[in-house]
């Protein structure tokens, strides 16, 4: 039997050229345009997972993209882990600010990757991470050390809120029995400084839509007289925060679960410096809630954000008009104990209430996600530290991560199941901005970690 470290010597040409491969694919949830691309991609992955050894493997239709499921049972009596991932990707869009095309993957050595980096979208989040799992398992059959039942479930909505993952989820959970949901999908701190994330916030989203005039209006004939919906949406957006940088809605903070101070301590004990995060942001100064720093501001504080904002001209040169509309995009990040519905309810409802007289105001609310915490004494957690622990020499750190996996929630809710969140990706790897990309490193040495948490969890289950 080769050890996975020869394995990888061996196939690690293969496993980039199949990477690159899948990141040629614009798979773009979001744009409807890429409809055969996302049926490209789940074919992909489905002959992909067959090829490892994965038997069943269905592209399983929805009302929306479908879901590649496939399992590999062994033995009954042994546990199972099932795997989950992603394979769409957020629009690359602003085109321009891309040094190299988002769905031509490019390798480029940076600073923190010396060793070469992987540009594409989706590189990082989550083709990149998703792909070290069917490489692992590749190697766990062919060199047959599998030690456990693995089921993989890989969909394509998850950059447009999984609500067709939640039906499935629902309406399948004989079939996705299993004792733990492996993840990797998430960032660590550094490479040479190994971490879990055991918590991800939740997410309500909505959209707002101000309207003044029922027409656009000459802003030298009407201005002065009639409220400027920009202006005003402007100032409601502005009214939601206070001077301490606190959320004004009424009740936006009532059902959270306050840390202790003992472990407010050890998550801010987590290595951070907030002068090269500054320095890697080109920012003067840090933003935030009064009386958190910054990890707890991003880990375990909920957030209101403009996500973007239009109305009015925006065309070359200037018209001189006095808008009939202005829109927004705003989201808010959840803690526990926050809800996803009772929040957009409470959002709604102050909006509507701090409408001066002289506008109209609509809120339609877009999807959501709860939040979750993920414990550090389970045996999956367990199992993760060791494998990374042999494999960068360094135990990890727990964390607590700042982005939304709203499926995380529904497998705790519908199947009782908690999930391993073990990521390979670093939060500088621009996921979701131009230039994304993924470290060679992080990529191998993901698929290196994977068949040691196998052999951990199935040893220490036992
Ligand atoms: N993989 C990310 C979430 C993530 C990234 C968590 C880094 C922790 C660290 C995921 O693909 C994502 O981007 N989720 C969206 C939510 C979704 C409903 C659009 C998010 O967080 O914005
Ligand atoms: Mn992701
Ligand atoms: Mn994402």
């Amino acid at each position: 039997m080769t050890d996975i470290k020869n394995y990888i010597d061996q196939n690690k040409q293969r496993f980039l050229d199949e990477l690159f491969e899948i990141l040629r694919i614009p798979s773009i949830s979001a744009d409807p345009v890429h409809k055969n691309d996302m049926l490209t991609t789940a074919n992909f992955v489905k002959e992909k997972l067959i090829a490892a050894g994965v038997d069943k493997v269905e592209v399983c239709p929805t009302a929306g993209y479908p879901i590649v499921y496939g399992e590999k049972i062994i033995d009954a009596n042994l546990p199972t882990v099932l795997v989950y991932g992603h394979y769409d990707v957020q629009p690359a869009v602003p085109l321009e600010l891309w040094d190299t095309p988002p769905f031509e993957p490019t390798i480029k050595k940076t600073k923190i990757h010396p060793e070469g980096a992987i540009f594409a979208r989706g590189s990082c989040d989550d083709k990149g991470q998703m792909y070290m799992h069917v490489k692992a398992f590749e190697y766990m059959m062919k060199n047959n050390v599998l030690p456990c039942n693995v089921k993989f479930m890989i969909e394509g909505e998850e950059e447009v809120g999984s609500s067709n993952l939640g039906i499935f989820v629902a309406a399948n959970k004989e079939r996705l029995k299993a004792n733990v949901v492996l993840i990797s999908d998430t960032s660590m701190i550094a490479n040479d400084t190994p971490s879990i994330d055991t918590g991800l916030r939740g997410l309500s989203y909505v959209e707002v839509e101000v309207t003044g005039p029922n027409r656009d209006l000459h802003s030298g004939v009407y201005g002065g007289a009639v409220a400027n919906p920009i202006n005003i949406l402007a100032k409601m957006i502005a009214s939601m925060h206070d001077e301490n940088n606190h959320i004004t809605i009424p009740g936006f903070y009532d059902d959270i679960l306050n840390l202790t101070n003992t472990e407010r301590v050890e998550l801010n004990k987590a290595p951070f410096s907030l002068e090269e995060y500054k320095t890697d942001l080109n920012i003067a100064e840090e933003w935030g809630e009064k009386g958190y720093t910054t990890l707890e501001r991003t880990g375990i504080r909920p957030t209101l954000d403009c996500n973007g904002i239009w109305g009015g001209y925006i065309g070359e040169g200037a018209k001189t008009v006095l808008p009939s509309k202005a829109f927004a995009k705003i989201s808010m990040r959840l803690v526990p104990n926050q809800n996803s519905d009772k929040i957009t309810a409470l959002f709604k409802n102050h909006f509507e209430s701090i409408a001066p007289k002289n506008v109209k105001v609509e809120v339609r609310p877009h999807h959501g996600g709860e939040p979750v915490v993920t414990p550090t004494d389970s045996v999956a957690y367990l199992a993760a530290a060791k494998a990374m622990e042999t494999t960068f020499g360094k135990k990890p750190i727990p964390t607590r991560g700042g982005g939304s996996i709203p499926i995380v929630a529904l497998f705790e809710q519908e199947l009782g199941l908690k999930s391993v969140l073990m990521g390979f990706g670093l939060d500088s790897d621009s996921l979701h901005s131009p230039n994304e990309h993924y470290g060679i490193f992080n990529y191998l040495k993901g698929i290196e970690t994977i068949p040691h948490f196998f052999k951990n969890y199935a040893e220490m289950s036992k």
